[in-house]
């Protein structure tokens, strides 16, 4: 197991046992020996003097510091780097022709197009779009649109940088091919506990054993971290007290979406992006896919995991609706075993879980219908449709038979200190004949097992009519 150690000489930035961190940048191979929760932003602008990446945010909202790992596109102000042991990151000076000093076509387009006035998001604008080209090659504008939805540019208009991008599509098939190696332009050391990294410690475990064994032997359990999307903010924010970070990120045990014949079960670290492209996932479990691809941008659904969405425990979470319509089941590991227990039964208050401190969250089961449902619904209602925290999230299930609802299962999120499963809704829906559904009382009893309080975002009287109304849509849009 490899562990930092503060109050060591070098601040505690190094790793215990003296392994570092060996990732490729561009093509070319670099050792770091940052802090583990150095966030990759700081060490490529800082160590690298790649300064194409910018940061805008530094929360995860805006992309101006995305960049490719493992080919995929991330937030570089997200990433630990002590995650990325083995990893192939590509930053925007990597995107050129190989061995040219010319821009990449997309970049030329850019310009042609009057894509970049202040340029601040231009770097990350380029990147999520060539991760859109390399995964979509000839992309409608509504791709393009969902693409880029995790960038804001805020001086340039998107249909100039849309434009770009279609023009781009249309002219020639991207060259995906790895990129050529770059000599690091400066190789100052990254600045010691420059955001406070220095005051926690990183745990990275080899297997869920030793993961379990961490959990069980401090007096102060450690934090897991997964993808990083909620608590790399938080750190970002000096919002966290020195934690002890125990990194799943590594552990193969957590990942995996596997079929089978009365259940699919679902990794705990299995990401957004996953859930998206899964088949099997996108024909059975429509839902779940739709809350995936609403949560965060493409940078976002790179790394957040269902697990960390239901470990994190907020009320307006985007999954756990989804999970309550299917009856998911989550399962615990601890030293001392396993268990499972169904997900509506987790939370208990608001961020309270029946989850005891030395417990991870292994795997999401959700089961097969023993009658398969006939109608899936899902809505989110935000401010806008990516990048916002729901002011209502429904997700719910019906199985209609000859006008006569037989099933539903319903969950909201947004509208209680938990996500909530509104099972007396479902009860009295059921077993009613489409005709005889009294809209207004059907209202009235999700009113009532509902209590959505008045915040920065929205009113509880607001919160009560769009639950309401997405009652009504439920119903009027199942079949
Ligand atoms: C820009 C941005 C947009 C976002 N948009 C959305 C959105 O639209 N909808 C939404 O619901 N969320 C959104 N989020 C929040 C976040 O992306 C999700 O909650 C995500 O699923 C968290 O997963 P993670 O792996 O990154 O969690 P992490 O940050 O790694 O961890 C989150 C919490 O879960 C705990 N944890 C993680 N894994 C385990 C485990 N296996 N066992 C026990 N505890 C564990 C951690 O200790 C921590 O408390 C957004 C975040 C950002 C930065
Ligand atoms: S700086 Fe805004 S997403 Fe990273
Ligand atoms: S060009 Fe200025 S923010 Fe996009």
């Amino acid at each position: 197991m490899d562990e930092t150690t503060p109050g060591a000489a070098d601040g505690g930035r190094r790793t215990a046992d003296g392994n570092s961190i060996r990732l490729t940048v561009n093509g070319t191979r670099h050792t770091l020996d940052g802090h583990p929760a150095a966030r990759l932003l700081d060490v490529l602008r800082e160590r690298f003097g790649l300064t194409g990446a910018k940061e805008g945010c530094g929360e995860g909202e805006c992309g101006a510091c995305a960049v490719l790992v493992n080919g995929r596109l991330v937030n570089a102000c997200l990433i630990p780097v002590g995650q990325l042991d083995g990893a192939a990151v590509t930053t925007i000076e990597g995107l050129g022709p190989a061995g040219a000093a010319r821009l990449a076509p997309l970049q030329e387009a850019m310009l042609a197009e009057g894509g970049t006035q202040c340029g601040i998001c231009t770097p990350g604008m380029v990147m999520a779009a060539h991760a859109l080209l390399v995964k979509i090659p000839r992309p409608s504008l509504d791709d393009v649109r969902e693409a880029l939805a995790g960038n804001l540019c805020r001086c340039t208009g998107y249909t100039a940088i849309y434009h770009a991008i279609l023009k781009t599509a249309s002219a020639s098939p991207l060259d995906a091919a790895p990129q050529p190696p770059l000599a690091p332009a400066s190789q100052s050391p990254l600045s010691p506990g420059g955001r406070g990294e220095g005051a926690h410690r990183w745990t990275r475990p080899r297997s869920l054993a030793e993961a379990l064994q961490a959990m069980a032997n401090e007096n102060a359990p450690p934090t897991p971290i997964a993808g990083g999307t909620d608590l790399m903010v938080l750190l970002q924010m000096q919002a966290l007290p020195p934690a002890h970070f125990l990194d799943l990120w590594g552990l193969d045990e957590l990942r995996g979406i596997e079929v089978q014949a009365a259940q699919t079960i679902l990794g705990a670290l299995t990401t957004y992006a996953e859930v998206a492209e899964h088949p099997h996932l996108r024909a059975a479990y429509p839902l779940l896919v739709q809350a995936a691809r609403v949560s965060g941008g493409w940078a976002v659904q790179n790394r957040g995991t269902i697990g960390g969405n239901i470990m994190n425990a907020s009320p307006a979470a985007d999954t756990p609706p989804a999970l309550i319509a299917y009856g998911a089941q989550v399962e615990f590991a601890s030293a001392r075993g396993r268990r499972w227990m169904p997900y509506a039964a987790l939370h208990t208050g608001y961020k309270q879980m029946r989850r005891q401190p030395d417990e991870l969250l292994t795997r999401i089961a959700l089961p097969v219908p023993a009658a398969p449902p006939t109608g899936h619904f899902y809505r989110k209602v935000g401010p806008r449709r990516a990048q916002a925290i729901s002011r209502v999230c429904f997700a719910g299930i019906a199985r209609w038979a000859k006008n006569v609802l037989a099933e539903a299962r319903i969950g909201l999120a947004s509208v209680a200190p938990t996500v909530v499963e509104a099972r007396h809704t479902a009860a009295y829906l059921q077993g009613r004949h489409r005709a005889q559904i009294d809209l207004a009382e059907a209202r009235a009893v999700l009113e009532h097992e509902i209590s959505p309080i008045d915040d920065v975002r929205s009113t509880a009287a607001y919160r009560r009519r769009v639950a309401g109304n997405l009652l009504e849509q439920f119903l009027a849009e199942t079949h």
